[in-house]
């Protein structure tokens, strides 16, 4: 785990989108997910990107995938980040279903924009779907796409799927993430590419990538906070690297607590009225 301070370490200074932009080549790009006011209070100004991802459906939501989140959920959570998070870059994932078309894009996009304020928004789309980066892009908003592996697509790919790994894929993804670029995305998200093919679309293009499971090549690196903090016992994906044993922790001060109650050690003098 590194401890070199960098720019971002601890900012109360809000990160524009031009600050952003101008981290490639010159350090690397910080990110993790939030989805409420408690957590992103903590990570705000640590890192350079909050990102309100839709894995809130699945962790904490509970559910298997993502495809159920709807446009009211997104907005709930990012209200609630966007209280609490002043400085870093804020992004919120549209859900699926909500970017369909050119026209229910710009109507959720813009319903969650004028709700939330946030930065910037991200969907999970091939170069099929680049009228609607268009589209977003001449309204004034801010859009990342999300390449490689993409999570709303679960049910037609039939599982999560490690993209870039025969010449073809790759020559897609390339040629599709030149072509947000072209339509003036200001960054991408790479999931699940193998780290060479990412390394290539990173060189390639002028805009930052953001990377998960994408290797060491992208301009930045995102995790999902909960799977960061080891939260989760059962589930640990190769690319996740844990920087706390979070349920275990959780579970032992839950169970000192309860423990205090039985034996009642707690509440004591000093914590009665
Ligand atoms: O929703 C999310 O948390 C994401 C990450 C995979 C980056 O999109």
């Amino acid at each position: 785990m590194s401890t070199m301070p960098n720019s971002t370490e601890g900012s109360t200074k809000k990160l524009t989108l031009k600050a952003l932009r101008d981290k490639k080549g010159r350090e690397k790009i910080t990110a993790i997910t939030a989805y409420d006011a408690l957590f992103a209070r903590i990570f705000d100004g640590e890192v350079d990107v909050i990102l309100i991802g839709d894995s809130l459906n699945m962790s904490f939501g509970g559910h298997k995938d993502t495809t159920s989140l709807s446009l009211e959920h997104i907005i709930y959570h990012t209200q609630a980040v966007c209280r609490k998070a002043k400085s870093s870059f804020l992004i919120a994932d549209m859900p699926f279903g909500t970017y369909s078309t050119r026209d229910s894009a710009l109507k959720n996009a813009t319903k969650l924009i004028k709700a939330t304020q946030v930065d910037a928004l991200k969907l999970e789309l091939t170069s099929k779907k680049l009228h609607i980066v268009e589209a977003l892009i001449d309204e004034g908003i801010a859009v990342m796409p999300h390449i490689g592996l993409m999570p709303q697509y679960i049910k037609a790919e039939g599982g999560y799927k490690i993209k870039g790994r025969d010449e073809r894929e790759s020559k897609e993804l390339l040629e599709s993430a030149l072509a947000f670029e072209q339509a003036g995305a200001f960054g991408l998200l790479l999931e699940g590419i193998i780290a060479p093919c990412a390394t290539a679309i990173t060189q390639k293009l002028q805009i930052p990538t953001i990377g998960i499971g994408s290797g060491a090549g992208c301009d930045g690196q995102i995790l999902v906070w909960s799977d960061m903090l080891g939260l989760f016992d059962d589930l640990n994906p190769k690319f996740v690297r844990t920087y706390l044993q979070g349920a275990s922790i959780i579970k032992q001060a839950v169970r000192d607590y309860a423990s205090d109650v039985r034996s009642q050690s707690f509440p004591n003098e000093q914590e009665s009225y």
